[in-house]
């Protein structure tokens, strides 16, 4: 049985494109909540590779989507390399970071993350199991510059001034850091590959609020070099990256080799990424809040998403993750679009 969405990963165009969707395990499922609550907590969930696989399943079950993707977090990384990480509900993730006292030189050498992070091996292992033959595993982390974000700040941020501020004042320790995080990341994708993962993602997640060089030297270098050891390392397997809010900087990462697929964030008018499709796979870009709102204009974003789009090789998927007020009626209906 071949799977769609291998195939466009490949290079080939399908009847109709494969689909999924960013953060498809989440929030917006009363089956997610419920096993979220019996696991205790987030964190907690991350690392019960039972109750991982079973949440990554659950959106599969429901849509048959093409591909599924692992259940655990960007942050698992920074947590592996020895920081505190917590969640407050309702206001995401907290990590004791470096401007809160946290030193770099306590970070652990990034190949002692493994002993933390190996339940998530194994949640990749049950998944190549259990997961129907037709749909593809995603692995995935967090690129350098987003994980480095809530390293240095310890939580998100708007327009992560305070980080800027820092890397532009210890420029020598931060890139120290950006290179633990992208040794690290590689260590922890190629695990999940040897686990039984098919696909990797790179969530560039805060690419977007770099500036000049910054997002050649932060954003665009980290990824490349990763995407190239992960390419020598296991060269038939897909990478796709995510460098969110890049914009016209888009069309730089389309020209990476060693990357099979670029996701597109729905800043991006379809009409203008048509050009993209000359170098690589792409991923994208419906506007998240259309699952929530519905209507007309889901039916007609998806209508032209998919003419100007689908006839190259093509992943269906959100220019960011599924919120958790989306409609599932929407998602079903989304579904429908695409399929028929
Ligand atoms: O279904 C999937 O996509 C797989 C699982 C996944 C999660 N996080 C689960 C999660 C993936 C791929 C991520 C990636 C992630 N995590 C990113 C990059 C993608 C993006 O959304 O930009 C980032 C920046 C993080 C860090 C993070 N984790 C934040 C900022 C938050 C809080 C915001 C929020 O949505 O609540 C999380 C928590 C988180 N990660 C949840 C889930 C399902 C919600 C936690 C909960 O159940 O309360």
């Amino acid at each position: 049985m071949t799977k769609k969405f291998l195939s466009v990963l490949n290079g080939n165009v399908e009847k109709t494109p494969p689909i999924w969707l960013m953060r498809q395990a989440g929030r917006y499922l009363p089956e997610y909540r419920e096993t979220r609550k019996r696991a205790g907590g987030f964190l907690e969930l991350c690392y019960n590779s039972d109750l991982s696989t079973e949440v990554t399943l659950q959106p599969i079950r429901r849509f048959n989507f093409d591909a599924a993707i692992l259940f655990a977090d960007i942050l698992l990384i920074p947590h592996a390399l020895g920081m505190n990480l917590w969640f407050e509900t309702g206001e995401g993730p907290r990590l004791h970071g470096i401007l809160d006292g946290f030193k770099i030189k306590d970070l652990k050498p990034p190949d002692e993350i493994h002993d933390t992070l190996d339940p998530i091996y194994q949640t990749v292992r049950n998944l190549s199991i259990d997961l129907p033959e037709t749909t593809a595993l995603i692995g995935f982390a967090g690129a350098p510059w987003t994980v480095a974000t809530y390293m240095v700040f310890g939580k998100g941020s708007k327009d992560h001034k305070e980080v800027k501020k820092y890397l532009n004042e210890n420029t020598e320790k931060f890139d120290q850091l950006i290179d633990i995080i992208k040794i690290a990341t590689i260590e922890y994708l190629s695990s999940q590959i040897v686990a039984g993962a098919e696909v990797v993602k790179i969530f560039d997640s805060w690419a977007g609020s770099l500036s000049g060089t910054d997002i050649l030297k932060y954003s665009y270098e980290p990824i490349y070099q990763i995407s190239c050891e992960l390419k020598k390392r296991h060269p038939s397997v897909p990478v796709i990256a995510f460098p969110r809010g890049v914009g016209g900087g888009y069309e730089m990462f389309s020209k990476i080799e060693t990357i099979s697929c670029l996701a597109l964030d729905q800043s991006v008018p379809s009409t203008w990424a048509q050009k993209l499709q000359e170098n690589v796979v792409i991923q994208g870009n419906m506007d998240p809040l259309l699952l929530v709102t519905g209507g007309e204009k889901l039916e007609t974003e998806v209508i032209d998403i998919l003419g100007n789009l689908a006839s190259k090789p093509f992943v269906f998927n959100l220019g960011h993750g599924i919120t958790p007020d989306a409609d599932v009626n929407n998602v079903d209906k989304l579904i429908e679009l695409i399929r028929k």
